[in-house]
């Protein structure tokens, strides 16, 4: 673990280190049973399947990650410092959670012989290498930038059982699109709030984080068992840890969100529901998020790391001291949020989706 903290590091410029911190919010680099994946037969859903690789293979955002008259000049060097901090650490952490699926997704390409998967693979790792590079121009015009070739091999990656894969790469890609759609059309309604071009790629570069989402609907969907029985207690698991993470990192960027006129609690929510709305396409059930108890055990989640924050910049044994009961409140928190009962619900025959938001 990097000991600075992401902001530290962004008024440091220090991107790379920024990028390279692996902590539990901070998105992860992953690695898998790759051959398990090349054994999935997407024979059970072959017609969604073909018409989804079709679409993919067409690739309607072929010219749409590239700098047009449209991007505008951004006055970084005036920009209040504050607000500069959690810009550059939004686009890199951004830029990581890309660059962290196509490095996943490339391998899979890389490694197997199935030659659905292999395609499929192919087209995802191609468009979050877009993704990436798109955000890594942005970072570079603000005289920085991130080393993704060095990235790849300084950063820790986690390994995931593939059926863990799925359960947070859908979630993630999915929250990826309704986080990038909901800000859009926040902006289209209030383009003063604008402070960055790049706001203005979100709604064709969010319909590619739909397809992905889409496609692995259809790994899940390829296998029943991946959403039943034992597997309801993990899909749950995965829903509480992105919504949680997601509550975590958004508050700690007030003046980023500020910035753009957006309320985090509401932003978060509308985030939620969408992507709730949107799972109920594959997941069995759904978080009972008009309950008390889910608000205040977020707002208790995120004390907490507010607390580890504060401990772990005190240092010494005060601070791991602090650290550690920080730690245990945070757990607390996380098991008062999965005990919230859940709704169930019934996946339609047909998963697939159009995005509709
Ligand atoms: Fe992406
Ligand atoms: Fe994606």
């Amino acid at each position: 673990m990097n000991a600075q903290s992401p902001i530290e590091a962004a008024n440091a410029l220090d991107t790379n280190a920024m990028a390279q911190e692996t902590t539990l919010l901070n998105p992860r680099f992953y690695t898998t049973d790759f051959d398990e994946m090349d054994k999935i037969d997407v024979s059970p859903v072959r017609e969604e399947w073909d018409r989804l690789i079709a679409q993919m293979r067409s690739d309607p955002n072929k010219n749409h990650f590239k700098k047009t008259a449209d991007w505008d000049e951004v006055d970084w060097e005036n920009m209040e410092p504050g607000l500069k901090a959690e810009a550059i650490d939004f686009l890199v952490s951004s830029l990581t959670a890309e660059f962290s699926g196509c490095v996943l997704y490339k391998e899979m390409k890389r490694r197997g012989t199935n030659k659905d998967i292999c395609e499929l693979f192919g087209f995802m790792s191609r468009d979050e290498a877009r993704h990436a590079g798109f955000i890594n121009d942005a970072l570079r015009e603000a005289g920085i930038g991130v080393n993704l070739g060095f990235l790849t091999k300084a950063k820790k990656y986690t390994y995931f059982k593939p059926k863990f894969i799925y359960y947070a790469t859908y979630l993630s890609e999915k929250i990826g699109y309704a986080r990038y759609i909901t800000i859009y059309r926040h902006l289209e309604k209030h383009p003063e709030y604008r402070f960055h071009p790049i706001f203005k790629w979100f709604k064709e570069w969010c319909n590619d984080e739909f397809s992905h989402g889409e496609a692995f609907a259809l790994l899940m969907k390829t296998d029943p068992k991946l959403t039943s029985g034992r597997n309801k207690l993990w899909i749950k698991f995965f829903l509480v840890a992105v919504f949680g993470t997601m509550w975590v990192r958004d508050h700690a960027r007030h003046r980023f969100h500020d910035a753009l006129g957006i309320d985090i609690d509401w932003y978060d929510q509308e985030v939620f529901r969408k992507t709730t709305e949107i799972s109920k396409q594959i997941f069995p059930l759904e978080l009972d998020m008009e309950n008390p108890r889910w608000r205040r055990g977020l707002e208790k989640l995120n004390d907490a790391f507010v607390a580890m924050e504060k401990a772990h910049k005190r240092g010494g044994i005060a601070g791991r001291i602090g650290k550690t009961l920080a730690g245990a409140r945070a757990g607390l928190a996380f098991a008062g949020l999965y005990l919230i009962p859940s709704k169930s619900s019934t996946p339609p025959a047909d998963p697939r989706l159009v995005p509709a938001y």
